[in-house]
């Protein structure tokens, strides 16, 4: 009998989708699904690449059916799910088997994982996979984390049915444990970003400037063959092409956005190493908002949901769309930065960039100047330092700067585009208003200050006065 080069356990869409590419790509694959029906289904629909895949109803014989050490990867849902196959598959394994979890899972339950597994001498893997079914079927991104050993068993299959950048695979091994899913939650909050971001433009260009959905859908599609391409651009203006008879297909959508979790985990892992991922936080805060709706629609009674026209150029809202993007990836590395060092992962931010720059979701044109930005020999340390991206953010952000104060001064709802203006305008003053911070901390709780004129902590006069 054939053993497998690897398992696979879990055959929902993203599950068959690298099944179905790891076997086009020559390896032999091991699949099995907790419900038996989706082994026929994709034995059946693998009709051409069936002699690779390998069908197992029982799990003892799945697992027998790999070559050791063995590499078995879970697409399944993340959370319990997880916790529960692993009790039932690693007392079946032995010494040196790796079990990665390819699914959005929380990096905090993947360190945890890794360490219970290492006890027992079994390697655990966090591995973010981006790019959907599509990519998952035919090229995603992935960002690896867990041991050297297990690398040395991935690499070859990982590279094989990796998305290609100008011939160089998206895949890397970022570090130990928790990197791989840390950076693809990180990942994901850029998403969150630019996705909103680029809603905001559209309301701004369909009721500011009062035009057709089909005209923003081409203006999109027109940016994308310019600085601002991106997958997140395309598929926009390819979504707003789409009519149901006289009405607009996204008409008929109703407003409340769904989200799984990554994007707030990004939030509250910058929140707890003392950072902030404003932008992200503003995408995340309007999808939970958009699922208030009955009680948008009760306040839009009592208060009026008027938006005004606005007065803003078309290049306006394309250098709005760079420069929020700009700021996006820019709080986005600044966490993985903060990570590398809270967790001591030794994240290659260029690697990073590289990677992104095919397969995933956030695949644009930007991450080539990023991963430029970041090559080791060019020592910036924060991407807003570096030469080139600085030229672009100066060089877009009056436009940012227009759209962001219409849409305050007409009523148009842009918590991402007008967030990224105030931490452009915290971070590019040398002095700021902390000092009012201070001086309120200290009249109210004595907590003390630093003076610029002197050494030392200090408090203020009105403590004095008081005495
Ligand atoms: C990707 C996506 C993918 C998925 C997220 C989105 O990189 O392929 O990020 O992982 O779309 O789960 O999450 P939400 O459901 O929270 O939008």
């Amino acid at each position: 009998m054939v053993r497998a080069d690897i398992g696979i356990y879990g055959l929902g869409t993203m599950g068959s989708a690298l099944a179905l590419n790891l076997a086009e790509k020559g390896f032999d694959v091991a699949v099995t699904n907790r419900d038996a029906d989706e082994i026929f289904d994709i034995m059946r629909e693998a009709d051409a690449l069936a002699g690779k895949l390998h069908g197992h109803e029982a799990l003892a014989d799945f697992i027998v059916g790999l070559k050791t050490p063995r590499v078995i990867l879970f697409m399944i849902p993340s959370g319990t799910p997880m916790d529960a196959m692993i009790e039932m598959v690693a007392p079946l394994l032995q010494a040196g088997d790796t079990i990665i979890d390819g699914g959005n899972a929380n990096f905090h339950d993947t360190r945890r994982r890794a360490a219970a597994l290492a006890e027992v001498d079994l390697h655990f893997v966090g591995m973010g996979v981006s790019g959907g079914e599509k990519g998952a079927r035919h090229g995603p991104s992935m960002m690896v984390g867990g041991t050297a050993h297990s690398w040395e068993q991935l690499e070859p299959m990982l590279r094989a049915i990796a998305a290609r950048y100008e011939g160089d695979p998206c895949v890397a091994h970022l570090g130990p444990d928790g990197a791989g899913h840390f950076v693809k939650t990180v990942h994901n909050g850029i998403e969150y970003a630019d996705m909103q971001m680029i809603a905001e433009a559209y309301a701004i260009m369909r009721f500011g400037l009062g035009m057709r959905a089909g005209d923003i859908g081409a203006q999109f599609e027109a940016w994308n063959k310019g600085p601002l391409r991106s997958y997140l651009m395309e598929i926009t203006g390819e979504i707003l092409s789409y009519e149901d008879g006289d009405v607009l297909f996204v008409d008929l959508i109703r407003d409340t956005a769904g989200q799984k979790g990554t994007g707030r985990w990004t939030v509250i892992e910058a929140l707890q190493m003392g950072q902030s991922a404003s932008m992200i936080e503003a995408a995340v805060a309007a999808r939970s908002w958009s699922s208030e709706k009955d009680l948008r629609e009760r306040l839009a009674a009592q208060y009026g949901a008027q938006r005004e026209a606005v007065s803003v150029s078309l290049e306006q809202v394309e250098q709005a769309l760079m420069a929020g993007r700009i700021l996006g990836y820019a709080q986005g590395f600044r966490i993985l930065q903060q990570a590398a060092e809270a967790y001591d992962w030794p994240l290659d931010f260029a690697r990073i960039a590289q990677i992104w720059r095919a397969g995933c979701i956030i695949r644009s044109a930007l991450l080539d100047d990023i991963a430029e930005a970041y090559t080791a020999h060019s020592g910036v340390r924060q991407l807003l330092e570096a030469p080139k991206i600085a030229g672009k953010l100066k060089g877009a952000m009056p436009g940012l700067r227009a759209v962001a104060g219409a849409a305050l001064s007409g009523g148009h709802a842009a918590p991402a585009l007008t967030g990224a203006v105030g931490f452009y305008d915290s971070m590019r003053q040398g002095s700021g208003t902390a000092n009012i911070i201070q001086a309120q901390r200290d009249f109210f709780g004595q907590h003390g200050f630093e003076r610029l004129d002197q050494e030392g902590r200090h408090h203020g006069p009105w403590w004095e006065s008081e005495a």
